[in-house]
């Protein structure tokens, strides 16, 4: 098992598998980011993906999530998830998607193996919807989302970045729609990035008058566990769904971080928001997973204990688009 110098065990891989997206989220990618020209030509094929998955799972992750960009715009995306089921030793393969290509494609990759599913909806008023993202897709996607629930992936996530002006009104319509449905809400705190700055000082919101209004509705918070990665957890006797909470600006929220990323181009990142990065994909060119596996072994021994975020340090937007999030 992978242990860091502040005994934290990583059994969790986050791959980004395609830098581009094709929406354009305010807070992530603003109207004419260009995600450069030959970014698709450069991401990992699916020889060097199942070499990286298969060294990985040897050191003990036991999950990957597929992220981007938006996964779904590579061609290969369901060998993509089958390739990591089958891997030996991951039990769990999750995805982060915009739900662009949910109805079409949710059938293939629940039959490839996808057992968990997360997808970014930041509304569900449909003109704010379109406003976020540029897109007025959210009927189609939230199709796409019962079709999941009916073929019973066992995990469902909606992703909310809160934000002042576009949705601080929206968490009765959020809780509604979990009221019945076995689908856990994300809402997440929108962090600072080296692009959006003026607009994270103008939408940014804390969590904890989230989760005020939450208790005095009788929504519990779940223990967490040790491996249990930085969302906070609650539950309601009355609600199929239930919420998490991520909060990267409060205290502690990497205590429990058992994740490591990797983005499209085989590049090791040890945090969401740290620049530095180790370029894997040398070591993918032969089926030999060890020296993947010695490089993994070192690299693990810098991991800082928290990001930087407090200090007025923000990581830079193509990071976060790159890496997923
Ligand atoms: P799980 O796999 O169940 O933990 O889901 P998740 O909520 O991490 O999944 P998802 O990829 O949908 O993440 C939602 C968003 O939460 C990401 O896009 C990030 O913006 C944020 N996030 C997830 N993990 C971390 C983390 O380790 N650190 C920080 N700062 N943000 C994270
Ligand atoms: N702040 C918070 N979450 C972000 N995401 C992307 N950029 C940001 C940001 N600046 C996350 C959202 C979305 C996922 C794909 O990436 O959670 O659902
Ligand atoms: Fe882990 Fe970095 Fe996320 Fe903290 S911000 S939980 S250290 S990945």
């Amino acid at each position: 098992m992978l242990t860091d110098s502040f005994d934290r065990r990583f059994s969790y891989l986050r791959l980004s598998v395609t830098e581009v997206c094709n929406f354009r989220c305010d807070y992530c990618l603003p109207d004419g980011t260009d995600c450069g020209p030959d970014a698709r030509a450069q991401d990992l094929t699916l020889d060097e993906i199942r070499r990286l998955v298969n060294a990985f799972a040897r050191l003990g992750m036991r999950k990957v999530r597929i992220t981007g960009g938006e996964p779904s715009l590579r061609k290969d995306l369901t060998e993509i998830i089958r390739l990591c089921k089958q891997t030996p030793g991951i039990e769990t393969v999750a995805m982060t998607t915009n739900g662009y290509r949910l109805t079409k494609d949710i059938d293939a990759w629940h039959a490839a193996g996808l057992d968990a599913l997360n997808v970014s909806i930041d509304s569900l008023d449909h003109a704010k919807f379109e406003m976020i993202t540029g897109h007025n897709k959210l009927q189609e996607i939230l199709k796409g989302l019962e079709r999941a629930a009916e073929l019973g992936i066992p995990n469902i996530k909606v992703n909310s970045v809160l934000m002042k002006h576009y949705n601080d009104d929206a968490l009765d319509d959020f809780l509604d729609f979990v009221k019945t449905r076995p689908i856990t809400l994300r809402m997440i705190e929108l962090m600072q990035t080296g692009d959006n700055v003026e607009f994270f000082d103008r939408h940014h919101l804390s969590g904890d008058r989230v989760i005020e209004r939450m208790r005095a509705q009788g929504w519990q918070e779940r223990l967490r566990g040790r491996d249990s990665g930085p969302a906070r957890e609650f539950w309601h006797p009355d609600y199929a769904g239930g919420i998490g909470m991520i909060m990267p600006y409060s205290k502690d929220f990497c205590a429990t971080c058992n994740r490591l990323r990797v983005s499209s181009q085989g590049q090791l990142f040890l945090c969401l928001f740290v620049d530095e990065h180790q370029s894997l994909r040398h070591l993918l060119q032969s089926d030999d997973p060890e020296p993947v596996m010695a490089f993994l072994r070192e690299a693990i021994k810098g991991k800082d204990f928290s990001h930087h975020l407090h200090e007025q340090n923000p990581g830079s937007t193509r990071q976060l688009a790159m890496i997923g999030g």
